[in-house]
């Protein structure tokens, strides 16, 4: 019994740490990078981000210009939000 605990929670753990946690990346993005653009910047026509890689680095650049010390979890789960949200790359 013991043990198919210790299952359960490793596989729930190995499937956290492959799918992003897009309600983290809901509240990151919520706390953290909602002071200089609003929504319209992922939205509007002439949007600068065009493919999944342009995504991650702009995240990136916006993060560390604001001195944020996230994981790179954290990164991929605001990309993972910010796209299923706006963008909608494929993978
Ligand atoms: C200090 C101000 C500032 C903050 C805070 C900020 N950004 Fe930005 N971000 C910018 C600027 C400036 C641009 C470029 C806007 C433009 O091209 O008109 C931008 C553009 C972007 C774009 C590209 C939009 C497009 O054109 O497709 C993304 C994605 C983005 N930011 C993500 C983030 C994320 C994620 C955070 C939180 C970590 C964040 N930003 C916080 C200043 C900021």
């Amino acid at each position: 019994m013991k043990n198919c605990k210790l299952v359960l929670f490793a596989v729930v753990f190995v499937m956290r740490a492959e799918a992003a946690d897009i309600e983290n990346g809901d509240d990151l993005h919520f706390e953290n990078c909602t002071g200089c653009h609003q929504e319209s910047v992922y939205t509007r026509d002439e949007r600068n981000v065009r493919t999944l890689e342009r995504l991650g680095l702009q995240v990136r650049f916006c993060k560390d210009s604001l001195e944020l010390a996230w994981f790179d979890e954290d990164v991929d789960d605001v990309v993972e939000y910010l796209n299923q949200t706006y963008y909608h790359f494929q993978q």
